[in-house]
């Protein structure tokens, strides 16, 4: 079925809450194919999941050989790879003592996090920040700043604050005995990659330490490996109490998560899921990991590559997380891109490139040429 068809039998029997154009049918690599066999290169990676590019091989034959031994059974039982996984992302995190709940989505880890900081401290009240984006469930819609995604479903089961991103002395101001966690992106992925100032990581650990109140760092877009470290906390040296993960974690197969530092778990029965961490996104998340540490070195100097072939528009950087801010421009600049075989993303009025980790230096190339033609034309 072609494009055309295909988007009729969307409109008639799915809800239209997404807006889209393309039916992408294959992808290998950091490059993609619609189904009229025209190619592009994916620099949005499925919204920075596909981590490991399209259909990696590791990746593939781990979920196929998951998939012929075990598909679910649920977390009555121990689940083949998961104690392993979370051994691996808790040492990867490296949070003392750090102990592992899986999702399988962002928003649900975000949800635990928020479950878990409300139980361990008793306190009711959040602070999140301004333009930072938490997810849609309830929970998580109470932490996401945009009134558009927040207001139609007031009243949200928390309260929360938002502070300007950056703000240090509106966070003083803001908080006291009573909040139970402050919740931040350590770079802002959905307002359009907006990196905080020097230092900002730092003093907001030492007030939520002071104030009694939790830090949860929400690592769903930034984690493994997409700012060219396995967090992007850990570009400071601060160290959180909860982390959240969902995004690159496997590749594409729906999986997420939270690390808690020593005492923060949940108790039998706080907290639970049917699906959560199971065979198949274990399996899909160790090869995952495994080519991730190939390649975690290399990613800075790739984002780098990037930043300098965008120069002239002054691109921000963190590992292979790219955002140039154009407002209304943006929808032309995508399109012109998609036109001449780049997909790009647009989020608040930025360009966000935000490609596969395993993006070569030919297709990084090819990307910037094309972007910068959009963005001279
Ligand atoms: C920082 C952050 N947190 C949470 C979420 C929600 O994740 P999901 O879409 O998997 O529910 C996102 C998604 O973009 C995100 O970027």
């Amino acid at each position: 079925m072609m494009q055309k068809e295909y988007r009729e039998m969307g409109e008639k029997y799915m809800m239209r809450n997404f807006s889209r154009d393309l039916l992408i049918t294959r992808g290998k690599g950091a490059r993609v194919w619609d189904d009229n066999g025209n190619e592009y290169i994916d620099c949005v990676a499925g919204i920075a999941v596909c981590s490991t590019g399209h259909c990696h091989p590791r990746v593939s034959e781990a979920i196929c050989r998951q998939a012929n031994e075990l598909i679910h059974i649920s977390n009555l039982f121990y689940i083949p790879g998961q104690a392993e996984l979370a051994k691996r992302i808790s040492e990867k995190a490296g949070l003392k003592g750090g102990r592992v709940f899986f999702s399988n989505s962002g928003t649900e880890a975000v949800e635990a996090a928020i479950k878990l900081a409300r139980v361990r401290t008793g306190k009711k009240r959040f602070i999140a920040f301004k333009s930072g984006f938490h997810g849609r469930t309830c929970g998580a819609l109470s932490l996401t700043y945009k009134e558009a995604y927040r207001l139609p479903f007031t009243p949200l089961p928390y309260e929360c604050e938002f502070i300007e991103y950056g703000d240090i002395e509106g966070l003083k101001a803001a908080i006291d005995g009573t909040i139970a966690a402050v919740i931040t992106e350590p770079v802002q992925g959905e307002a359009g990659v907006i990196i905080p100032p020097e230092g900002f990581l730092e003093e907001v650990r030492r007030i939520c330490t002071e104030n009694d109140a939790l830090l949860i760092i929400d690592e769903v877009q930034t984690g493994f490996g997409r700012t060219g470290k396995w967090f992007g906390f850990q570009h400071t040296n601060i160290q959180p109490d909860i982390i959240t993960m969902a995004k690159g974690i496997a590749s594409g197969f729906p999986m997420g998560g939270i690390v808690a530092r020593e005492g923060l778990e949940f108790l039998p029965g706080e907290h639970g899921g049917t699906f959560n961490g199971g065979p198949l996104a274990c399996a899909a998340a160790h090869a995952t990991l495994d080519v991730l540490e190939g390649i975690i070195d290399d990613i800075e100097r790739r984002g780098k590559r990037f930043r300098d072939g965008l120069a002239a528009h002054n691109p921000r950087q963190r590992g292979l997380m790219i955002g140039i801010t154009l407002g209304d421009r943006c929808a032309a600049v995508k399109d012109y891109c998609e036109k001449h075989g780049v997909l790009v993303n647009c989020t608040s009025g930025n360009l966000r490139l935000i490609p596969p980790l395993v993006i070569t230096d030919v297709d990084i190339d090819q990307a910037i040429r094309v972007i910068n033609e959009a963005l001279d034309s």
